[in-house]
C-alpha cells in the first residue's frame, strides 16, 4: 500500500511517499481503509520531534512511528478474530494518537475500542477533520466542570482547528461566546456563531476592559498574569496550546487550580457525543483547504505556519 514514512525528524520534506505493507488487523483491531485524513498540529510537533522532551516517549534519536497522522476517517475493510461490533463495509471515523499514527497510508489497523461509526450526514473528509480537534475542544471547555449557559466565555485562536469547534460547542452549551481572531476572520468566526469578536492585532482581550467567567486558549501565547486580569472573579480559564516551552511550564507551575494545562485523549464517548451535536445540527466542522495525498507534506506546512481558518484534510490514497 501507499504510506508516507520518514526515518529522522525534520520538516515536512522529510516524507517520503513509499510502498510498504499493508497491515493485517490483530484480533481486536479491524483494517480500515482510509478515504480521508485531517492534519492535525500533532502531526508536525511529531515529525519535527518537538519539543525535544517528547521524544523521550516519541523516540531518543529517531521517530518509533514511522507513518503520521492521527485523524481518519475511511470504510471497514476486515475485522480481527475477536471483533463482534463492525463489519466490513462500515464506515467509520478515529483518532490514533494514543494508538501507533499511521492515518496518512491507504490502510491502518486500528484497535476496536477506538472506532465510531461515521456522522451520516459528514463526507468523509468532513468526518476526518472532528476527532482531534473537536475533541480538545470539548474536553478543553470542561476542563473544570459543565459550562453553564449564563457564563461568558472567551475562545482565544476562535477560528482554528480547535478554536472553531470551540466556539460552536460553548454556544450550542447556551454560552455567551467571544471569538479572539485576526481582521480577515471576523465574519468567519460570526458565522460559527460567536456573539462577540476580537481583533487581536488591533485589541488586547487581556487589557482589564471585559471580563470572562472561562476562558479556552487554543494559541497558547498569553501568560498566567494576562488571564487573571481577563478572568472574572472566580473565572477559569484551560489552554489547550502553546507556542513556547517557558510558556507551557508557566501555566502548568503558575497557573493554580484556575489555570490549567488540557491534555486531551479522544474517546469513543466523547465522539458519540460529537455525532449527536452534529445530526443535530448544532455542530459542523469548517474545511479550509482540501489537499491531494502526494500533497501531505505542503498540507503540513501549511498548518505548520499557524493561521489556518479551521481545519486541513487530506484526500484518499
Ligand atoms: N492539548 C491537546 O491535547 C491538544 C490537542 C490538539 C491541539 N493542541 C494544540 O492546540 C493548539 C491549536 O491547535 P489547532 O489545531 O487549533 O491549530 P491551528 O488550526 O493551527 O490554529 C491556529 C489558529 O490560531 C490563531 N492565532 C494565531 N495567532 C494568534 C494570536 N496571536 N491570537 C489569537 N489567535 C491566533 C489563528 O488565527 P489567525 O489566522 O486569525 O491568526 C488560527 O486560526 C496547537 O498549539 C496544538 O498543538 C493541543
Amino acid at each position: 500500500m501507499k504510506a508516507f514514512v520518514y526515518e529522522k525528524y525534520g520538516p515536512p520534506e522529510r516524507l517520503r511517499l513509499a510502498e510498504v505493507d499493508k497491515p493485517a488487523p490483530k484480533a481486536d483491531e479491524v483494517l480500515v481503509k482510509v478515504l480521508a485524513a485531517s492534519v492535525n498540529a500533532a502531526d508536525w510537533h511529531v515529525l519535527r520531534g518537538k519539543p525535544l522532551f517528547s521524544r523521550a516517549t516519541l523516540g531518543l534519536l529517531r521517530p518509533k512511528h514511522k507513518i503520521l497522522g492521527v485523524d481518519i476517517a475511511g470504510q471497514v475493510e476486515a475485522v480481527g478474530a475477536e471483533v463482534t461490533g463492525f463489519r466490513p463495509g462500515d464506515q467509520v471515523y478515529a483518532n490514533l494518537l494514543d494508538h501507533g499514527y499511521g492515518g496518512f497510508a491507504e490502510y491502518v489497523a486500528v484497535p476496536v475500542d477506538v472506532v465510531s461509526p461515521k456522522p451520516a450526514s459528514l463526507s468523509f473528509e468532513e468526518a476526518a477533520a472532528v476527532p482531534m480537534a473537536a475533541v480538545t475542544a470539548l474536553q478543553g471547555l470542561r476542563r473544570h466542570g459543565e459550562l453553564q449557559p449564563t457564563q461568558r466565555v472567551l475562545i482565544n485562536g476562535g477560528t482554528g482547528g480547535v478554536g472553531s469547534f470551540a466556539v460552536q460547542l460553548a454556544k450550542a452549551a447556551g454560552a455567551e461566546v467571544t471569538a479572539v481572531t485576526s481582521t480577515g476572520n471576523l465574519e468567519l468566526v460570526r458565522s460559527l456563531g460567536a456573539d462577540h469578536v476580537v481583533d487581536y492585532t488591533t485589541t488586547d482581550f487581556a487589557d482589564g476592559t471585559r471580563r470572562y467567567d472561562y476562558i479556552l486558549d487554543t494559541v497558547g501565547n498569553r501568560s498566567v498574569p494576562d488571564f487573571r486580569r481577563a478572568l472574572a472573579p472566580g473565572g477559569k480559564a484551560a489552554v489547550t496550546g502553546f507556542t513556547s516551552v517557558p510558556k507551557l511550564l508557566a501555566v502548568s507551575l503558575r497557573g493554580g487550580k484556575d489555570i490549567a494545562q488540557v491534555q486531551a485523549h479522544v474517546t469513543t464517548k466523547d465522539l458519540e457525543l460529537l455525532s449527536e451535536l452534529i445530526e443535530a445540527g448544532k455542530l459542523r466542522p469548517q474545511i479550509d483547504r482540501r489537499y491531494g495525498f502526494a500533497d501531505v507534506p505542503e498540507a503540513i506546512a501549511y498548518l505548520e505556519q499557524g493561521h489556518a481558518r479551521a481545519k486541513v484534510v487530506v484526500e484518499a490514497a
